[in-house]
């Protein structure tokens, strides 16, 4: 990948985000040439300006609703290769704000769409969703690809509607039959699940709640729901798996476009509650304690299906639920206790996964 991505123009929206971040990062080391399309960072820290981003690539602060502004930077920057993580991600605030979170994340999916249907430089484009755009029965089974879409909050359903929108561009206007012919590029839609690393400070998140709690306010970590079981996996295994999706996809492996599961081993499918003891062993402080809140729904169970990322694309989860752990929560111990040089720590991080 690390030749694939050198001197290639990629574009990533949602760059000043959680995961944005790593992935800027992570091609940076690769030598790509990286564009970025957010809004300003909205935490204090953040990545973004932690990794010094700002100053190593060509940065956009524009909104991707703004569909005017969307076309200027596709004609100017001309990128080979999208990837479209900009949106509203927090469940809890999508109940706050419904129509900012579905207006982002519906309407600005779909301006992202119709500036790569418009753009002739592009030729690969990687759509971010989640696996909370599944009909979520609640149940043990894992959901595949091609399971029915639903949502029961906001945020959900914003993300299954931006799911079906984008199924629809590639249908009506990137369909693989006709590509080379109507048209040159290919895309597909990226579902993981619960992202955690280091670096995130989002609202109403497990890890930046522990974080906060132990190094900003010296206070309990509130834990809303001990039970749920999330698939949580560190965020260089989804972009692994964006990386190698859209590297294939500009290697005109048109039977690649469509839906594509991202999740972790089965080990990684555990409980806040066993998330946060383990948060407490890695960092030696860090009590919690339980303070439910059902004003708002959230869904219990979510599992993945990932044997097509397996078996068709060759990806798979490297890390155990324990090395995930360790890499997140080591992290934050040498951001806030050992002082290592950040972007170098980082860096450590991310070589180590790849090799
Ligand atoms: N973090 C997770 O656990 C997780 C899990 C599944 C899917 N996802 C998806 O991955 C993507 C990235 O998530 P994250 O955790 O990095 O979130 P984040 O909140 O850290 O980052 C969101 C990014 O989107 C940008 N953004 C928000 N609204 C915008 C707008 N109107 N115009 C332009 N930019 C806008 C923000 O500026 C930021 O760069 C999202 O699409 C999210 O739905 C995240």
């Amino acid at each position: 990948m690390k030749n694939f991505y050198k001197n290639k123009k990629v574009l990533i929206t949602g760059h000043t985000g959680f995961k944005g971040s790593w992935l800027t990062q992570v091609l940076l080391n690769w030598e790509a040439e990286v564009v970025g399309v957010s809004l300003a960072p909205n935490t204090e820290p953040n990545l973004f300006e932690i990794l010094g981003l700002k100053a190593k690539i060509k940065n956009y602060f524009s909104d991707i609703r703004n569909l005017e502004a969307m076309k200027k930077i596709f004609i100017d920057e001309k990128p080979e290769i999208v990837f479209h993580l900009a949106a509203q991600p927090i469940v809890r605030l999508s109940y706050d704000d419904p129509l900012g979170t579905l207006s982002t994340n519906i309407m600005g999916t779909a301006n992202i769409l119709e500036v790569c249907k418009e753009a002739t430089s592009v030729k690969s484009v990687v759509i971010i969703t989640t696996d909370k755009v599944y009909e979520n029965k609640e149940w043990h089974y894992a959901y595949r690809e091609n399971d029915p879409l639903g949502g029961h909050d906001p945020y959900s359903s914003s993300k299954a509607a931006a799911d079906i929108v984008t199924n629809s561009y590639i249908q009506s206007f990137f369909n693989p039959e006709d590509f080379g012919t109507k048209h040159n590029a290919l895309v597909a839609i990226a579902r993981a699940g619960n992202v955690i690393g280091g670096g995130d400070w989002a609202e109403y998140r497990l890890i930046p709640d522990v974080i906060k709690a132990i190094y900003h306010t010296d206070t309990h970590v509130e834990i809303r729901n001990p039970e749920a079981v999330r698939p949580w996996q560190h965020v260089l295994e989804p972009l692994s798996g964006y990386l190698m999706l859209a590297e294939e996809l500009y290697n005109k492996k048109k039977e690649l476009s469509g839906a594509w599961n991202f999740g972790p081993n089965n080990d990684s499918f555990v409980s806040v509650r066993v998330l946060a003891e383990g948060a407490k062993e890695i960092l030696g402080k860090g009590e919690y304690k339980i303070n439910p809140d059902t004003t708002k729904h959230e869904a219990n169970l979510l599992k993945l299906d990932i044997n097509k990322a397996i078996a068709v694309l060759g990806w798979k989860p490297l890390l155990s639920f324990k090395e995930t752990l360790d890499l997140t929560f080591n992290w934050y111990k040498n951001y806030y206790e050992n002082g290592e040089d950040i972007v170098e720590y980082t860096n450590k991080q991310i070589n180590s996964f790849l090799k």
